[in-house]
């Protein structure tokens, strides 16, 4: 069995059928590219995924189990992280603080029953995963919102990576980045891949797919129309896949 199989997935909003009975096998390490024009259905079926949406109809395994149906702390707890393209980050908090946002390490106060953060464990373990990740951040201690996108890109994926994911999914990462930024990124997948870390990338940029997956995915009107691996397929293929003139 794959680390995630999709069978049949399905899903409306009021009237509109976004997604058509979806079928998606990914598998454990394995770079996905999942492609398509606005509102194909991309952004909802990883949102399926998570536990965000509830299908309509269809199943959902991962790692051996069947996920259907639970919900979003259960999945993540699974092993799946999803960094969502607004990226979700407290602007004003620092690297190390937006790395454990939520669930900071705390130590008892001396003498006292009271629990306070660890601000000390709390930077260490947050420079750990930067630099486990080959991160460019500045320091731990620059606020996020001071940041790059690219950089901001990387305290996401770091936060991921906290949970120790076994798949990670990223809703177009490279959309808003100046060139050189792109590339970091990438090479931030590259590095999950190294991880054994599977990843789905949602990309309107083909060079960004062609550079760092192992397969490329097309979705159209809530339907799969290609699924092949990079090798055997080229950007001509993928667009006209996209827009239905294949
Ligand atoms: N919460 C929602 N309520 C109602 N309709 C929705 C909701 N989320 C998505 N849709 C609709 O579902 C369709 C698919 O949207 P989705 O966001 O999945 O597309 P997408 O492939 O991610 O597109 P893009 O590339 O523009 O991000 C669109 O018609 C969208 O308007
Ligand atoms: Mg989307």
């Amino acid at each position: 069995m794959s680390l995630l199989e999709l069978d049949g997935i399905m899903k409306h909003f009021g009237p509109v059928q976004v997604l058509l009975g979806v079928d998606l096998k990914v598998e454990a390490g394995e770079v996905v590219a999942l492609v398509g024009d606005n509102g194909a259905g991309k952004s909802t079926l990883m949102k399926i995924i998570t536990g965000i949406h509830k299908p309509d109809g269809g199943t959902i395994h991962f790692d051996g189990a069947d996920i259907s149906g639970h919900s979003p702390g259960e999945i993540r707890e699974r092993g799946i992280e999803m960094i969502y393209q607004d990226l979700a980050l407290a602007r004003m908090q620092d690297v190390a603080s937006n790395i454990f946002l939520g669930r900071e390490p705390t130590k008892r106060l001396l003498g006292t029953p009271i629990r306070m953060l660890d601000r000390a464990r709390i930077e260490q373990e947050a420079e750990a995963m930067i630099r486990k990740l080959g991160a460019r951040v500045p320091s731990v201690r620059h606020p996020v919102g001071k940041l790059s996108g690219g950089q901001q890109q990387s305290v996401a994926i770091a936060r991921a990576l906290t949970f120790n994911p076994k798949l990670v999914i990223m809703d177009e990462p490279t959309a808003a980045l100046a060139v050189r930024e792109v590339e970091h990124v990438l090479d931030l997948i590259r590095e999950l891949k190294r991880q054994k870390i599977a990843v789905i990338l949602i990309s309107h940029r083909l060079t960004d797919v062609f550079a760092v997956c192992d397969r490329v995915v097309a979705l159209r009107q809530g339907r799969v129309v290609s699924d092949e691996p990079i090798t055997q397929t080229s950007m001509n293929a993928v667009v006209a896949h996209i827009v239905g003139a294949a």
